[in-house]
């Protein structure tokens, strides 16, 4: 059994323990806020809940801290002196260093950031990890509990910002682009459910074309257009209408917008 606790469970606390228990993969899980009554029903899920941090550090040696990021260092510096050489410290807060969770964590090498994405839930996380001063083993070990609720990637820490806008807010980003297709599908006469239903399972199919081919998405949109044809017409009026520098922009903004936060 690995033993998890996730200290902070809101929301993205939650897409990582719902993807946990569908993994299948043998974890005890605890998860921790102080307004437990959100999280009682994972009590039937066989997940211990509790407000009390201490018990949960003390009783596991995987901890996730989902919490907002001007909270966890401070929530990080007052379990300091119970965390031990076995812990692994993993933090999701956006803009937090590894070096500023070092120090507030005390001796406690084995630290990693980690970006996640709320597709954890299904098991289909793009998650971006980077550590800092921890063992190969260690990072190996937390590789292993995230690739259990989607896909890693390890990168170097100056990415995790970038990692946050296109692995994190890229979910909405994703979910924009789906709504907008739904839109489009009524107008051109299905009803509401119809379209999302068909809207949802071609990006899943275009996603898993790009996933099992490897191939860049222009390669692939050269198999759908034809010359003079309606797929690529489409296309073309979207890029006149700036679909592409709208899509870009909008990820920059939101990159700057954390680089001004710090
Ligand atoms: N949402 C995403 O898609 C996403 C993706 C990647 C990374 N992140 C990062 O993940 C972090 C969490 O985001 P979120 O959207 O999940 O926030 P959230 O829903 O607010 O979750 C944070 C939780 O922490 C709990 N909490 C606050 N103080 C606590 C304490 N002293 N002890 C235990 N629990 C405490 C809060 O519940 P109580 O008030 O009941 O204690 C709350 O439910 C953020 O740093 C964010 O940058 C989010």
């Amino acid at each position: 059994m690995t033993k998890i606790a996730i200290i902070g469970c809101g929301n993205l606390g939650l897409s990582l323990v719902e993807g946990f228990i569908k993994s299948g993969e043998a974890f005890q899980l605890t998860a921790t806020r102080r307004n437990t009554e959100a999280l009682e029903w994972l009590e039937q899920k066989s997940v211990q809940v509790t407000s009390d941090n201490i018990k949960a550090v003390k009783e596991n040696k995987i901890l996730f801290f989902t919490l907002k990021p001007y909270r966890i260092l401070k929530v990080i510096a007052e379990l300091s002196p119970y965390f031990t050489d076995e812990h692994i410290i993993v933090s999701t807060a956006t803009g937090v260093t590894l070096n500023e969770l070092k120090q507030h964590a005390g001796q406690t090498t084995n630290v990693f950031r980690a970006m996640p994405n709320v597709a954890a839930s299904v098991g289909q996380s793009a998650t971006c990890l980077s550590k800092n001063g921890a063992d190969a083993l260690k990072l190996e070990q937390v590789k292993k509990v995230f690739n259990a609720i989607g896909e890693t990637v390890v990168i170097n820490e100056e990415l995790m910002e970038s990692a946050t806008v296109l692995g994190a807010c890229g979910t909405a980003f994703a979910l924009r682009f789906i709504r907008a297709m739904v839109q489009a599908g009524v107008q051109i006469g299905f009803d509401s459910k119809t379209a999302t239903q068909i809207a949802n399972q071609t990006v899943k199919g275009a996603a898993e074309l790009l996933l099992s081919s490897g191939k860049h998405p222009e390669a692939l949109i050269d198999t759908v257009t034809t010359p003079k044809g309606i797929t690529i017409t489409g296309l073309n009026e979207m890029e006149h209408q700036g679909f592409s520098a709208a899509l870009i922009r909008g990820m920059i903004t939101a990159y700057k917008k954390i680089e001004e936060s710090k």
